[in-house]
């Protein structure tokens, strides 16, 4: 259905109006370029067949908000994106960049005619978000610390340096897993820790404790499968550096800690089930345990 796009700083995004039901679903061009009123907008207002509108604001991220935003914000909460860029993002200061500056890379070129028409500047229609590793893999940086030398404590500072709000965002099936392990010096892993960063289904953390009261929730099977996993790390806000503390369970000696981000499309199937599963980053440090400085390196 035609959108009017919201005010930058509306409170609540309301949700988009469907076609009915035995109408063709899903999204076309007209689910963005028409407007109310019968008219395709663009940025240019080009000469065309239909009647078209000069609307510089399908530059700018009130163009995707009815879709990637629902209800007011709560912070952790999924389908959140519009609303984590304005706050915590935009008006924050980290950045000036709409969506489409990170989804939509402009290049120059014809539009959507196949006969002869100049090339002009436009974004390309590709949205790259979860299924691309280009854009998945620049979102978060990682890095591991040992706080104190000679000792076991170890922090792994997650950092979100790329998107323009949260990560993961979107979706409650989304996560991104760090996984830590040591390794001894003859190789053997001896020591691991794992952390998920996922949206939470509803208003609050996904809980076991709720798994009763789901039995009569408004979408019994999505509000249980989030309820099932349990408590997990909140997803990282634009901006934020996450610092995640570990004290492994080692001797004195020499290893390596190694650290992974992984980031999931489905977190709800089987965490050994792979192919719907990137590594976004990776990081390595050489540690030494010892009691006394002097017999070490
Ligand atoms: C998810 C929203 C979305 C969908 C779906 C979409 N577009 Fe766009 N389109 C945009 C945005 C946003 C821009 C402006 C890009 C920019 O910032 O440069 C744009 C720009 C354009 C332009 C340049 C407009 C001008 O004024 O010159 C053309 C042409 C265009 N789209 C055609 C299409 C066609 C054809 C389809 C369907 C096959 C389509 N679009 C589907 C969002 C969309
Ligand atoms: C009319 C509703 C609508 C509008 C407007 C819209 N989107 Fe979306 N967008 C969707 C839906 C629905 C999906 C999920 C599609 C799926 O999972 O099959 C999606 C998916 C995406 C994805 C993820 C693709 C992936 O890899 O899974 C990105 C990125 C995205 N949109 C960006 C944008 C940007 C940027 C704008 C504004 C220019 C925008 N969208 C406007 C409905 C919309
Ligand atoms: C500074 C660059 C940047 C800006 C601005 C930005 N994004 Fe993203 N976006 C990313 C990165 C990086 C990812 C991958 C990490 C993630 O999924 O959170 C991403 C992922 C996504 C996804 C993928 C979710 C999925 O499940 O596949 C959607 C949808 C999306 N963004 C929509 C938007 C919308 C809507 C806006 C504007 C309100 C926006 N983004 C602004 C960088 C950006």
């Amino acid at each position: 259905m035609p959108l009017k796009y919201p005010n930058l700083n509306a409170t609540k995004i309301e949700r988009p109006k469907p076609r009915a039901s035995d109408q063709e679903a899903g999204i076309t061009c007209a689910s963005c370029h028409l407007t109310p009123d019968g008219k395709v907008r663009g940025p240019y207002g080009s000469d065309a067949p239909h009647a078209t509108v000069k609307d510089e604001s399908i530059k700018t991220s009130v163009a995707c908000a009815f879709c990637h935003s629902e209800g007011e914000r709560v912070v952790g909460k999924q389908t959140q994106t519009f609303l984590e860029w304005r706050e915590d993002f935009y008006q924050a200061g980290l950045g000036t960049e709409q969506c489409q500056d990170c989804h939509m890379p402009r290049t120059t070129r014809k539009l959507a005619e196949n006969f002869d028409v100049p090339e002009r500047v436009s974004g390309r229609h590709l949205w790259t978000g979860g299924h691309s590793f280009q854009r998945i893999s620049s979102a978060l940086t990682l890095a591991i610390v040992q706080t104190e030398e000679w000792k076991r404590p170890l922090e792994f500072h997650v950092t979100n340096v790329g998107a323009g709000h949260s990560v993961p965002t979107g979706s409650n099936r989304r996560a991104v897993y760090l996984t830590a392990e040591i390794v001894d010096s003859k190789g053997q892993v001896v020591a691991t820790k794992d952390w998920m960063f996922a949206p939470w289904y509803g208003d609050r953390p996904d809980d076991r404790a709720f798994l009763e009261a789901d039995k009569i929730h408004e979408h019994v099977f999505a509000a249980t499968q989030a309820d099932m996993q349990g408590p997990h790390e909140t997803i990282i806000r634009a901006g934020e550096q996450r610092v995640l503390g570990w004290t492994p369970e080692i001797t004195e000696g020499r290893y390596t800690v190694r650290a992974r981000l992984i980031y999931d499309l489905n977190r709800y199937n089987d965490r050994e089930f792979k192919e719907d599963q990137r590594e976004i980053a990776y990081g390595e440090l050489e540690l030494v345990v010892a009691s006394r400085k002097t017999n070490s390196r």
